[in-house]
């Protein structure tokens, strides 16, 4: 299994957010989280299409795109093309969620499936198969900086052990809350993906906090 470390830019200080993404990258990590808020799906509103535009050409870092808006099926090629590599969607915001999967895969993207802390695992029962990755919410998404729900540990263990029983190759990436406190549960519970926003992009030295977790997820591989 290959583990990732993914900051998530919603931490970040956006006046100088290239610089900062450039930092993440040469300290070894090779995901970036980036979080797309509607102030529907979720009551804040973060950042969008120009923005990711933007980044893009600054480093080759694999794009995840975290899709937290309502009805992602509007804007699948729309991320696509600003570069996104792995987009994600809520399972709860879409009525289609069958028809949204294919439409990222023939993006050429990867495909995700997020899942608030209070829907149950079920939800993936007839689209395991068609999923990368599962994005599991360890808070209630909407903010950076929240305290990881403990129950949560249960369904990655849960989550990983159906992976493993149905021979799939999926990640599992876990988001909010992640921290020196929580990386090592999640890792031992089963999940290969960790989103860290306010411990690493909220700090000082954001290589060496990228380097340290790096560092746990080597003893996990
Ligand atoms: C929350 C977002 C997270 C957020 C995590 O809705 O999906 O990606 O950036 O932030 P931390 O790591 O600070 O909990
Ligand atoms: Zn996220």
């Amino acid at each position: 299994m290959n583990y990732h470390l993914a900051p998530s830019i919603l931490s970040a200080d956006f006046s100088h957010l290239g610089s900062d993404i450039l930092a993440v990258s040469e300290a070894g990590a090779d995901y970036l989280h980036i979080d797309v808020m509607d102030g529907m799906f979720v009551p804040s509103i973060s950042l969008g299409l120009p923005v990711i535009k933007t980044i893009r050409p600054v480093s080759d870092i694999t794009f995840d795109v975290h899709l937290m808006i309502e009805q992602p099926e509007r804007y699948i090629e729309e991320f696509a093309a600003a570069g996104a590599d792995i987009i994600t969607v809520h399972a709860e915001a879409t009525h289609h969620l069958d028809r949204v999967l294919q439409q990222i895969h023939k993006t050429g993207c990867k495909a995700a499936v997020a899942l608030n802390p209070a829907t149950p695992l079920s939800a993936l029962d007839y689209v395991l198969d068609q999923c990368d990755m599962v994005l599991l919410m360890t808070v209630n998404p909407g903010f950076g900086g929240q305290k990881y729900i403990p129950q949560m540990t249960d369904k990655i263990r849960t989550l990983r052990n159906m992976i493993e029983e149905k021979g799939l190759n999926i990640d599992i990436e876990v988001d909010g809350g992640i921290n020196d406190g929580t990386i090592r549960t999640v890792l031992e519970a089963g999940a290969n993906v960790c989103v860290a926003g306010s411990a690493v992009f909220g700090k000082d030295d954001i290589q060496s906090h990228v380097v340290k977790y790096l560092d746990v997820m080597k003893e996990f591989s």
